[in-house]
């Protein structure tokens, strides 16, 4: 159908992204990554030195953002995750960040939107929600393969502390906590590929209502 919505949700390091890249590519559907919005607003506090946990001044920066914020290459990374996950936590950044992905959402040619609380807040109607989840150990130990690969040295165990915090300050915000939608249907990667993610997540879309 030519006006599919998408949700995907789940926690840091799941292979949300990977997985809704290509679903977005396979499906041929106008692809959000909402994770980028906070990560923008974050970062944009920190170069003005802002206080990231004062709610009137995130939210003002949230209401000032514009797509030009949303220049991947600053926003990528665990810095920057770690101050979206803060300014994430202020319900008037994401009240600012609402309509956008809304109206994102409801573009024709249909949507897919990944992040933390788009088939709970965001898009409660989608016709396929799928939480992407794994188990902290086998995130922590995706990432920090991935971070060696590209010639980082880091430590397994500092990488699982820091999935950890993310989960517990995600699930824990009493706005919008990351928690699947009633209707969402669950996808453990643990002991799955990349492939096999893939091919479940077509087949829970492909079986929809
Ligand atoms: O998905 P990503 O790692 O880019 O998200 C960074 C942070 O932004 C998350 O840890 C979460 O706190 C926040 N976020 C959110 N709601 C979303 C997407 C991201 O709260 N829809």
């Amino acid at each position: 159908s030519s006006s599919l919505l998408i949700a995907i949700d789940g926690p840091a390091a799941a292979g949300k992204g990977t997985l809704a890249k290509r679903l977005a590519v396979h499906y041929d559907l106008h692809y959000l990554d909402t994770g980028l919005l906070y990560r923008a607003v974050g970062r944009k506090a920190q170069a003005e030195s802002l206080d990231l946990d004062d709610p009137d001044q995130m939210t003002t920066i949230a209401r000032a953002l514009d797509t030009s914020d949303l220049d991947e290459a600053s926003l990528r990374g665990r810095e920057a995750g770690e101050l979206a996950s803060r300014v994430a936590a202020h319900p008037g950044v994401r009240a600012a960040l609402n309509a956008f992905q809304r109206d994102f959402a409801r573009q024709a040619g249909g949507a897919l939107l990944d992040g933390r609380d788009i088939g709970t807040v965001i898009c409660p109607d989608a016709d396929v929600k799928i939480f992407v989840t794994a188990s902290a150990e086998v995130r922590a130990r995706r990432r920090t393969d991935e971070l060696n690969a590209k010639g980082r040295t880091v430590i397994y165990e500092k990488i699982l502390e820091e999935v950890r915090q993310r989960d517990d300050r995600d699930s824990n915000r009493a706005v919008a906590p990351l928690k699947p939608a009633d209707d969402a249907h669950l996808l453990d990667t643990s002991e799955l590929d990349i492939e096999s993610v893939f091919r479940e997540a077509c087949r829970l879309i492909d079986a929809r209502e």
